[in-house]
């Protein structure tokens, strides 16, 4: 009998869990499609995690430098640009990234719709304020009262790297949106670039948006890594890992349940 309770609750875990983790990704990306009136907040949290680093919090730019440009926005082709990249000045080293799924980037059709619903609304005094993309997370884990500089560091690693490079450098999707991997010039390849027109010279010598100072603090924040140990994301590996588990505990719990019955029959 316990093992049959047992196997049920393992089993309600497993349902729990395959029925929750959709869910939790459709909501993130917000219901149904259409005249959605959250599509706009919806959007401002795309566009905190993959846009603000090069065009500013309204498409405004960032700087002097080619990546750090204002968006001229044209909502006919902004889809397409967004969808599939754009470099339409090969020797100018810089270049708008792919950020469809299908074009190996990491946005559905949905998130695209709700950022088009989002950039609309630049300069008609409705436009919904950026949250701060999982600040909260990458603070909370990493560098707990640290000190200012660790949490300036990490407030511009969420708002600069974070859509790229991934909670704690891990990458998202490579090769566009890779792994970081730490290295003693780490610092001086954010400053002035790299051969990918993706990443771009954050320096501001450079005409980026980085002056010494805040290298400084993120170099602070990155160099708090390395003494704490990354935690998994629940949301993603972790989670499925979990998931996993569950699935297999509950039909080798199920499977031994029903031997015994049949054992005894
Ligand atoms: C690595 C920096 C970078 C990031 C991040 C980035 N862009 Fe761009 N974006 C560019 C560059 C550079 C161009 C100009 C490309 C060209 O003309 O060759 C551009 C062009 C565009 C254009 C075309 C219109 C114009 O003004 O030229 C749109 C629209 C756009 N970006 C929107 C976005 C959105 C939305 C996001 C977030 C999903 C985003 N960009 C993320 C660098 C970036
Ligand atoms: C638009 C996406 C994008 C953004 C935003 C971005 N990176 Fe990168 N980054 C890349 C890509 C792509 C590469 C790989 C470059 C290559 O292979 O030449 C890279 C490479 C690097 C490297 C070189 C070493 C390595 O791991 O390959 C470092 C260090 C780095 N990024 C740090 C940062 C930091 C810090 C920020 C924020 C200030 C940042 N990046 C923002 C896309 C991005």
């Amino acid at each position: 009998m316990k093992r049959v309770i047992l196997g049920l609750a393992l089993l309600a875990g497993v349902v729990f869990a395959a029925w929750s983790g959709p869910a939790r990704t459709a909501l993130a990306q917000g219901g149904e499609q259409g005249d959605d009136p959250t599509a706009p907040y919806q959007g401002a949290a795309v566009y905190a995690e993959f846009c603000q680093s090069c065009h500013g919090d309204q498409g405004q730019g960032r700087g002097e430098g080619p990546a750090f440009r204002a968006i001229a926005f044209d909502p006919e082709t902004a889809h397409d640009v967004i969808a599939d990249g754009l470099d339409s000045d090969p020797r100018d080293g810089v270049a708008m990234p792919p950020f469809a799924q299908l074009s190996g980037g990491l946005l559905t059709e949905h998130q695209i719709e709700a950022l088009l619903a989002y950039m609309v609304t630049w300069g008609t005094g409705e436009t919904p304020p950026l949250p701060m993309p999982r600040l909260d997370a990458i603070i909370a884990d990493y560098v707990p009262d640290e000190g200012e500089e660790l949490d300036a560091g990490a407030q511009i690693y969420a708002t600069s790297c974070y859509g790229c490079h991934g909670r704690s450098g891990q990458g998202r999707v490579p090769p566009n949106f890779p792994p970081l991997l730490l290295t003693n010039n780490a610092l001086t390849l954010v400053r002035d670039g790299t051969e990918s027109p993706y990443m771009p010279a954050f320096g501001a010598e450079h005409g980026g948006p980085l002056d010494d100072a805040a290298l400084e603090a993120l170099n602070a924040y990155l160099a708090s890594w390395t003494i704490s140990e990354p935690l998994e994301d629940p949301s993603s590996e972790g989670y499925g890992t979990l998931v996993i588990l569950m699935g297999v505990a509950a039909i080798v719990t199920v499977g031994g349940v029903i031997m015994a019955r049949e054992n005894a029959a």
